[in-house]
């Protein structure tokens, strides 16, 4: 029996040697592999990513690294995050229908490579919204897949034995977990290394948050729920970084993070990012004017909540096989506003957690190592300190008052004044 080959990383020059004879690939893209053109896509951190282009069509590949892409050999992280990618891809695709994920034509276990379909024109979300680009789908593909991901990935719907099966393959990803613990839940609240802010126009309020004890609880208790509560197969990366769009068309990409944790995980760094991205418009206003877009945006966040919630409350109504709020004690015997009555409770509890999950988003993207464009690619430090600084206290109030805030109106409201400053 042949021994798996050892890891190797690729490179454009070796890429079509190496993949040559990878059938998947050579039937989409052109047999002919001495004429594939390869490029590396130079903006993820983690990965390498190229484009291969033959002489009928293009395809990615992906492969991990046994480190940080970014980084180097300094910061190791196993390559078996790729497959991690490729079970969550797969899942995705079978939850949310095919078309919200690209499409896998190939997974190399021993090599951490993914071949995927070529998305374009597609570009970044972020980098949409950054533009100032209105795109008239997201919220409804968005609501969509999280409510069907989320749904379907839990025991509302999955046998108790599958689901827990899965929840065995899923717990290994512990050092991707272990990143998201620390960068999201704890260093943006001391004086971790890795951290950096903008400085030191925000000095004064980071200090402040740094010294506030009942956001460091709050994080912390949300920190407990990400380790501890593995209600469903989350994305666990689920920011405008990791969706595709055309106007058309939403994709959702790069789950690496993908393990079983809370349901409003996801919801809620989806939502943090909406936020921040209209906290950052004002300082992307020297392209033209920013308050279609900003209403827009707030537009975007109503929106996918109520087809998240919308959608879950079909799927509860219609798909509930799992082992919870088993239809036997309500539905079969004539009461469905029992069910109904444990739907709310659910969905409320959803909305209490996501909160807490936004605003400690907005304040690690801030505060902590991974940064977004979103505010970064403001040159003017103290323009992006005041959009930054406006974010941090939206973050906080939704954070420390989850349990007390009882709609996006209201949220919504709050973050139209502090953006014109009538609140601090
Ligand atoms: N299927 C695809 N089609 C087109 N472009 C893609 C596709 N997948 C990835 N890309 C491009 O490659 C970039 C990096 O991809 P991805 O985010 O998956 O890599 P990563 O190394 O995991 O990055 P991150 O730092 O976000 O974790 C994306 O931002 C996008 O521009
Ligand atoms: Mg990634």
């Amino acid at each position: 029996m042949n021994e798996a080959a050892a890891f190797q990383a690729l490179t454009v020059e070796t890429l079509p040697a190496r993949l040559g004879s990878v059938e998947a690939l050579a039937s989409r893209i052109g047999a002919d592999s001495s004429r594939w053109k390869v490029a590396e896509v130079g903006d993820g951190n983690l990965n390498l990513v190229f484009i291969v282009t033959g002489e009928k069509a293009a395809a990615i590949v992906k492969q991990a690294l046994p480190y940080v892409r970014l980084v180097g050999e300094s910061w190791p992280l196993p390559l078996k995050r790729s497959f991690f990618e490729y079970h969550a891809l797969t899942r995705q695709a079978a939850r949310a229908g095919a078309g919200s994920v690209p499409e896998i034509f190939h997974f190399d276990k021993g090599q951490s490579l993914i071949v995927m379909e070529y998305l374009t024109p597609h570009v970044i979300l972020r980098r949409a919204l950054i533009d100032g680009r209105m795109l008239p789908n997201i919220a409804a593909d968005l609501g969509l897949f999280m409510a069907r991901t989320l749904f379907r990935g839990s025991d509302l719907s999955m046998t108790a034995r599958a689901r827990k099966e899965d929840l065995a393959l899923f717990a290994d990803n512990v050092e991707l977990c272990d990143i998201t613990e620390n960068l999201v839940f704890t260093d943006p609240y001391y004086e971790a290394t890795l951290n950096r802010h903008t400085s030191p126009q925000l000095d004064a309020l980071v200090a402040e948050l740094r010294a506030d004890r009942d956001l460091k609880v709050e994080a912390q208790k949300l920190k407990h729920m990400f380790a501890a509560n593995a209600e469903t197969l989350v994305h666990g990366d689920l920011h405008s970084g990791s969706i595709m769009v055309t106007d058309g068309d939403t994709r959702v990409i790069d789950p690496e993070f993908a393990f079983y944790g809370p349901m409003a995980f996801d919801v809620g760094m989806l939502l943090a990012n909406f936020w921040m991205s209209f906290f950052s418009q004002s300082g992307h206003e020297a392209n033209g004017e920013r308050e279609t877009m900003r209403a827009y945006l707030l537009g975007v966040v109503v929106e996918t909540w109520a087809v998240f919630r919308a959608e879950f409350s079909h799927l509860w109504r219609t798909e509930r096989t799992g082992m919870l709020y088993d239809r036997r004690l309500f539905e079969d015997r004539g009461d469905p506003l029992g069910s109904e009555q444990a739907l709310d409770r659910v969905l409320h509890a959803i909305w209490v957690d996501m909160l807490g999950f936004a605003g400690v988003e907005v304040h690690r993207r801030i505060l902590g190592l991974a940064h977004n464009a979103d505010f970064e690619t403001i040159a003017d430090e103290n323009v992006r300190a005041t959009c930054e600084a406006k974010a941090l206290k939206f973050g906080r109030h939704i954070c420390v008052n989850r349990h007390r805030i009882h709609g996006l109106d209201e949220i919504n409201l709050l973050a139209v004044r502090i953006e014109k400053g009538t609140v601090s």
